[in-house]
C-alpha cells in the first residue's frame, strides 16, 4: 500500500507559465535594448519555451513578473546574466569558416605583420562573440603553425568577447568533446590537444595567446575600451540583430579597428545598407572588409 502524503507535504509541479501577445512585446523589446538581438514574433516560442524554464525555477508565474524583476528586482544585473545565458544562440565550430581563415592566415597576416618593425611585431586579434571559443583558438592556432614560423619575434594577442558567461567559462576550461574537434584537421588535433578519456583539452602554449571577456557589443561605453585591432572577427551574431543595432555595432567596430586592419564578418552576413566606410577585399568563397 501507497503512503498517503499529507497535503501541507505534497509538491505541485507548476505548469509552464503562457506568455501573452502584448507581453511577448515588452519583453521582446527589453531584450533588444539591452542586447540589439531582435526577436521576431515568430520566434515567441523561443522566448516562452526557453524562458518558462528559468520561472519555474524561480517559482514566478507569470513573464509579467519576470519582466518587473528584470527591470526593477534588486537581483536585475544577476537575473539579465541569466537570461543572456538563455536567449542567446551559441553554436560555433572550430575552422568554421575556413575560407576566412586560409585568406587570414595565407594573405592578410604577414602583410600586416610585414609592414610592422622587427621587435616590435604585436599582433591584436578580437574574436567578436566567440561563444565557447572555438574561433579565437583556431587563430591561435593558425599563428602558431605559420606565422610564428615565419616572424619568430610575433607576439600574439587575441581576445575573444561575449555576452553569454556560461560559454565564457568554456572557453577559458578550452575542454572539448569528440564532437567539438570534428571539424579539426587531423595535424592540429595531435599537435595542440591532449586528449584524456575523450576530452580534448588545449595546451598551454595555445591558451596563452587567448583571453576571455564579457563584453556586451551593444554597449557602446564598453565597446570604446576595445582599441588598435589588426584583425576583428565578428561572425554569426549581426544575423541576430536588426539594421538600427548593426549600424551601431559595426561602426564601433570601425573605430577599433587599425587603419589597414580588416573585419570579418559571418559567411551569411552583408554589410550592404549599414555602412560603407570599408573597402571589399575578395578572396576565393569569401569577402573581407578592410579599413583604408
Ligand atoms: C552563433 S554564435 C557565433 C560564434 C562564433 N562567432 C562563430 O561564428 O562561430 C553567436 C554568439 O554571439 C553572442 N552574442 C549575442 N548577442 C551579443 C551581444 N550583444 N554582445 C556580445 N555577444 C553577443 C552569443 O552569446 C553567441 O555566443
Amino acid at each position: 500500500m501507497f503512503e498517503q502524503v499529507p497535503d501541507r507535504i505534497r509538491t505541485e509541479i507548476p505548469s509552464a507559465p503562457k506568455l501573452s501577445d502584448e507581453t511577448f512585446v515588452l519583453l521582446r523589446d527589453f531584450i533588444y535594448s539591452k542586447t540589439g538581438i531582435y526577436f521576431p514574433e515568430k520566434k515567441k516560442y523561443l522566448i516562452e519555451g526557453r524562458l518558462g524554464k528559468r520561472l519555474q525555477l524561480l517559482n514566478i508565474s507569470q513573464f509579467e513578473h519576470y519582466l518587473q524583476l528584470l527591470k526593477y528586482g534588486q537581483q536585475r544585473e544577476t537575473e539579465f546574466e541569466s537570461l543572456c545565458n538563455i536567449v542567446t544562440i551559441n553554436e560555433t565550430s572550430f575552422f568554421r569558416n575556413e575560407a576566412q581563415m586560409n585568406a587570414f592566415q595565407q594573405k592578410l597576416a604577414c602583410e600586416i605583420l610585414s609592414k610592422k618593425n622587427y621587435g616590435s611585431r604585436i599582433l591584436r586579434i578580437w574574436s567578436a562573440a566567440c561563444s565557447s571559443g572555438e574561433e579565437p583558438y583556431t587563430l591561435a592556432m593558425l599563428c602558431l603553425e605559420h606565422l610564428k614560423p615565419r616572424f619568430p619575434d610575433l607576439h600574439v594577442e587575441i581576445i575573444g568577447t561575449d555576452i553569454n558567461t556560461a560559454v565564457i567559462e568554456m572557453a577559458r576550461a578550452a575542454e572539448y568533446s569528440h564532437y567539438a574537434i570534428r571539424s579539426l584537421p587531423e595535424l592540429y588535433v595531435k599537435k595542440y590537444f591532449d586528449n584524456t578519456n575523450g576530452i580534448y583539452r588545449l595546451r598551454a602554449e595555445v591558451k596563452e595567446l587567448v583571453r576571455f571577456e564579457y563584453k556586451n557589443l551593444i554597449n557602446h561605453q564598453t565597446m570604446r575600451q576595445m582599441t588598435h585591432f589588426d584583425f576583428i572577427f565578428c561572425s554569426n551574431v549581426l544575423i541576430y540583430f536588426d539594421q538600427q543595432a548593426k549600424i551601431q555595432v559595426i561602426g564601433d567596430l570601425y573605430d577599433s579597428l587599425n587603419r589597414g586592419g580588416y573585419l570579418f564578418i559571418g559567411s551569411s552576413e552583408m554589410l550592404h545598407r549599414i555602412t560603407n566606410a570599408f573597402k571589399l577585399v575578395s578572396f576565393p568563397k569569401t569577402t573581407v572588409y578592410k579599413k583604408e
